[in-house]
């Protein structure tokens, strides 16, 4: 059960959008209508959170970043804090993607402290965990889930300031989801990981699923017990598919 969670659903446009894509954001803003029961969030490439959150002033939909560096500022080329982050209109940010964590060799420490940096500066963080396809062949997926949330998730995490993203590696950008029932049983595994080690916290916060969330899948996977709500990569570009599994709430 989900209890009185409010659910999130948030768009990561990962490395897609120049400027006209507001005009899809202003779709979502325009189709949207009546507010939604659902938090609704989109992360765009850092170069469009400001314009982003200019098109959606008002709208009530939040904008996010994808990555942080841990520093606040200094001699980090090319990186972007949690703080300019904060300064450019995002009330959130997403951090240890699995893109990131493969491509960018982002270690669980290093998850952690974007996640306290993202704290540190006002914002909700988005903690991404999941299985690669050989770890889950392998048996390893809740062992890795647990691994990956233990020691990447900050000891001062609460309902209000963290978000966990379970997004299985295999079913991003693939078309490929698991089962109802691995779902259901990773996220209650989650669940308990989270009320154990943040009592009184972990009963209350956001476990988002992510891979391959479309329209047509959203309603089977959104109403499974303790998703509390979807990340959504290629379907999060396309205002009438994003649209179309923010409606999975109101079906
Ligand atoms: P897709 O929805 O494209 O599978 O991507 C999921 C994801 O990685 C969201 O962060």
């Amino acid at each position: 059960m989900t209890g009185a969670i409010r659910p999130l659903v948030a768009g990561n446009w990962k490395m897609n959008g120049l400027t006209a894509q507001l005009a899809e954001a202003q779709s979502v803003r325009n189709g949207l209508g009546a507010p939604p029961p659902v938090d609704v969030m989109i992360c765009p490439p850092a170069t469009l959170i400001t314009p982003l959150m200019l098109t959606l002033k008002g709208s009530g939909v939040l904008v996010g970043g994808q990555d942080c560096h841990s520093e606040p500022c200094g001699a980090f080329t090319g990186d972007v804090s949690a703080e300019m982050l904060a300064d450019a209109g995002a009330t959130t940010v997403i951090v240890g993607h699995s893109e990131r964590r493969a491509m960018h060799g982002e270690l669980d420490r290093i998850v952690r402290a974007k996640a306290e940096a993202a704290h540190r500066a006002g914002l909700i963080a988005i903690v991404c965990v999941g299985e690669t396809a050989g770890e889950r062949a392998a048996g390893l997926t809740e062992e890795v889930v647990h691994r990956q949330l233990a020691h990447s998730l900050p000891d001062a995490a609460t309902a209000a300031n963290t978000v966990i993203a379970y997004e299985p590696v295999w079913a991003i950008g693939t078309g490929l989801t698991p089962t109802a029932a691995d779902v259901a049983r990773v996220h209650a595994s989650i669940r308990e990981r989270l009320q154990a080690r943040f009592p009184g916290e972990g009963a209350r916060m956001r476990i988002l699923y992510g891979g391959s969330v479309k329209p047509s899948n959203a309603a089977e996977l959104l109403a499974i017990d303790h998703v509390n709500g979807a990340l959504v990569g290629g379907a999060s570009l396309k205002a009438s598919d994003f649209l179309g599994i923010v409606a999975a709430y109101k079906a």
